[in-house]
């Protein structure tokens, strides 16, 4: 079979070298003669999996001992719902704002549970993008300011975070890993793993250990934070195969020169694309360039029909997965972590050659 490049948004691309190790160890993990799928979740096997899993990704980030790492499950859109059920009170108020399709839905979750302030809303504008950090005005008193980091959809993305009085609680779903994190603003950062960290099935939250001791707990016990602190997150059965995975990608990332390295070469990926989309009027970024994404790259070409003959064309030539989300059309390039770089430049030919055919 040809080499086939996969520009998914999520589930997405995983690196070959974890892909592999994966399949040769399936069968007997370690030499237990059974698989990790297979293997108990209080063994010593997958303890010792959960605890490097921890320890790789707190080194990688460079997590302080005050924030506590948890895998749940649930996806990120389960934490649209823990992260007020946890954190509000009767009476209290958070800030949030809206950069997109994430952004809204962690907004229209919130809603239902607390009384919510959208400072800014930019999830309308177009060329897309997020709103401007600086010029925040956070309501007094609000418990946290919610932001979507990366908004995997429409690729805008924050290059500088809010600064408020109040924790930042970040969606980072579609970036987590991908560039280096000052976390002292922050009090809760949340992912599903999909796209830059594993499979899906595990969420990872990195939580300030004071907010989870001052949580709320008169909400149904799996959904407390202080739940899976406690339990150090096996309150109940972990998701083993994804929590493996992730920590063979955890490995992978510090193998390549940890978070800094990997960011070093996501600025280069995502670069060769925004330059291949600025070279020509052929194309066009869908979001302002100050807030482009280093992980989703959304463009646009003169018509709809030329955009689904490039998507087809595209996938043919063994580049699958361009079509942009259904909610915006266009085309979307999902360069995370794992996506190779000749992956990228195959794009970019293919886009230079799909100009001269039909520009
Ligand atoms: C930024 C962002 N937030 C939330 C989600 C929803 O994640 P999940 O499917 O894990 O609930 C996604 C999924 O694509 C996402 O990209």
């Amino acid at each position: 079979m040809s080499e086939v490049f996969n520009f998914s948004a999520g589930p997405a691309v995983l690196p070959r070298e974890v892909l592999e190790q994966a399949r040769d160890e399936l069968l007997d993990y370690g030499g237990t003669g059974i698989s990790v799928l297979e293997s108990s979740h209080r063994g010593p096997e997958f303890i010792a999996i959960h605890e490097e899993a921890k320890a790789n990704f707190r080194t990688l980030l460079n997590i302080p001992d005050d924030f506590a790492i948890l895998f749940l499950q649930g996806g990120a859109s389960q934490q649209f719902a823990m992260v007020p059920m946890n954190l509000l009170r009767e009476g209290q108020t958070a800030d949030y704002t809206n950069s997109g399709s994430w952004a809204q839905k962690a907004i229209s979750e919130a809603k239902q549970i607390a009384t919510v302030n959208v400072i800014a809303d930019t999830n309308e504008d177009r060329p897309t993008r997020v709103p401007d950090a600086a010029a925040l005005k956070p309501t007094p008193g609000a418990r946290y300011l919610h932001f979507t980091g990366n908004e995997t959809i429409s690729g805008a993305q924050w290059k500088t975070f809010p600064n408020v009085e109040a924790p930042l609680v970040a969606d980072m779903s579609s970036e987590i890993l991908s560039r280096a994190i000052d976390l002292k603003p922050f009090g809760l950062i949340y992912a599903g793993a999909q796209k830059n960290l594993g499979p899906s099935g595990l969420t990872v939250v990195i939580i300030r250990k004071d907010l989870v001791e001052s949580a709320r707990e008169d909400i149904p016990t799996i959904f407390r934070y202080k739940t899976h602190l406690k339990a150090d997150s096996m309150y109940n059965t972990p998701p083993c195969f994804s929590v493996y995975l992730f920590m063979l990608v955890t490995r992978w990332v510090g193998e390549r020169g940890g978070v800094a390295g990997i960011q070093k070469l996501n600025e280069l990926k995502s670069g060769r694309v925004y330059s291949a989309i600025d070279a020509t009027e052929f194309y066009s970024g869908a979001a302002v360039k100050e807030c482009r994404s280093v992980m989703n790259v959304t463009f646009n070409l003169p018509t709809e029909d030329l955009e689904k003959r490039f998507a087809s064309e595209s996938a043919a030539a063994g580049l699958q997965g361009l079509m942009g989300h259904r909610s915006v059309g266009g085309l979307r390039a999902s360069i995370y972590n794992a996506f190779p770089l000749k992956g990228v430049d195959a794009l970019v030919t293919f886009m230079r050659d799909f100009e001269r055919r039909n520009g």
